[in-house]
């Protein structure tokens, strides 16, 4: 008669997908199809042998010393990875759950195990991909700095110097003309030549700005965040007081840009009336805040595509540092940027 007994552990066990085996003594006493297959044997070709010809060397010690605890009764059980040694030589990794048992009157072990050679190598493909994918971004901010340092200087010395030798010929002109005709055209000239000398120092500017080369970090955030203020009327405060320490240029500008990057998303998202920077430094690390009282991260907030904060996480990680957010005082975000002084 049929009970709940009668299940049939047999044929579940050698169709497992899962490797199964029986341990007793150090011998493998019962191997399924698939743990034989992964070593690349046939069940019978692996009952009998050794535990130790199926390890790679230097997991013997260790993976014996593991069958023992647990035939010992130390632990119950125990789940970890080992390194397998296929018939070919190469070697498999395995993660292995072995309990103890009773087999035939005494005490042996009984586990699971599965290949996963094929994960390991994945997550370190992906690590790679990973290491090389920072690798470009700070390759391209590096190219990119240097492509905006080159275009302003040009632009500042080269083009606002065509420029305003052209507003001193024009206003010579000026001078030397009486016809109120040519004077009216002579000076509309001369507007459009100061106007063209500003939107180059601007664009050069943008591009570049002057006050990370020559007053340091605080002063260029200060008028960052003073340009900030007069474009949206959000009221801005630097708090940096005793903040005196020299960065070298590449870190600055990374600083600089991680800020911009948040004041831009900002005026972009946030809705707030109020930013505070609060710039520190201590025990060889710099830290940089930046908190709005704007709506804050809302369950609308995309993520995946946009590329902003990320971008930003990258500079920071790029120099051994890193971005983080919290909720903001009064409501809002904070941005935490943490970054060392120095490399180590
Ligand atoms: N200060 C903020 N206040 C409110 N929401 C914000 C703030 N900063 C960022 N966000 C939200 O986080 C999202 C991601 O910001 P992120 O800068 O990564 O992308 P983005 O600004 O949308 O696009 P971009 O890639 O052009 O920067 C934004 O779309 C916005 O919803
Ligand atoms: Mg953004």
């Amino acid at each position: 008669m049929e009970n709940e007994f009668d299940i049939p552990f047999r044929g579940i066990v050698e169709q497992s997908l899962a490797g199964m085996y029986v341990i007793q003594d150090e011998v493998f006493q019962y191997v399924n199809a698939t743990f034989a297959g992964m070593l690349g044997y046939t069940s019978e070709e692996m009952t009998g042998m050794h535990l130790r010809q199926a390890v790679a060397p230097e997991m013997q010690e260790a993976t014996i010393a593991n069958f023992h605890r647990r035939v010992s009764g130390e632990v119950p059980s125990i789940r970890y990875t080992t390194i397998g040694r296929h018939r070919t030589g190469e070697l498999v990794h395995l993660e292995v759950h072995g309990s103890s048992v009773l087999f035939r009157g005494r005490p042996a072990v009984v586990g699971v195990g599965i290949n996963i050679t094929e994960q390991l190598q994945q997550q370190e493909a992906l690590r790679q991909s990973r290491e090389r994918l920072r690798e470009l971004a700070a390759y391209i901010n590096t190219v990119r700095e240097e492509q905006r340092t080159r275009i302003a200087r040009e632009l500042h010395d080269v083009v606002g110097g065509m420029l305003t030798s052209m507003k001193l010929d024009i206003q010579r002109i000026n001078r030397r003309t009486g016809d109120p005709e040519m004077k009216t055209i002579v000076g509309d000239l001369l507007l459009l030549a100061q106007e063209s000398i500003d939107t180059v120092r601007n664009i050069s500017e943008d591009l570049r700005p002057g006050a990370l080369d020559h007053l340091g970090l605080g002063s260029a955030l200060q008028a960052m965040l003073h340009q900030f203020s007069e474009r949206t009327e959000v009221i801005c405060q630097l708090r940096a007081e005793g903040f005196d320490v020299q960065l070298s240029q590449a870190r600055a500008t990374a600083v600089y840009r991680i800020c911009q990057e948040a004041l831009t998303n900002i005026a972009r998202h946030a809705g707030a009336t109020q930013v505070i920077v609060r710039l520190e430094s201590s025990a060889g690390w710099l830290t940089v805040e930046i908190e709005d009282n704007g709506r804050g991260f809302t369950s609308l907030t995309p993520t995946g595509k946009s590329i902003g904060l990320v971008s930003m996480a990258e500079r920071a990680r790029e120099f051994g540092g890193s971005l983080a957010s919290r909720p903001g005082a009064t409501g809002g975000i904070c941005l935490i940027l943490c970054l060392p002084l120095e490399d180590h």
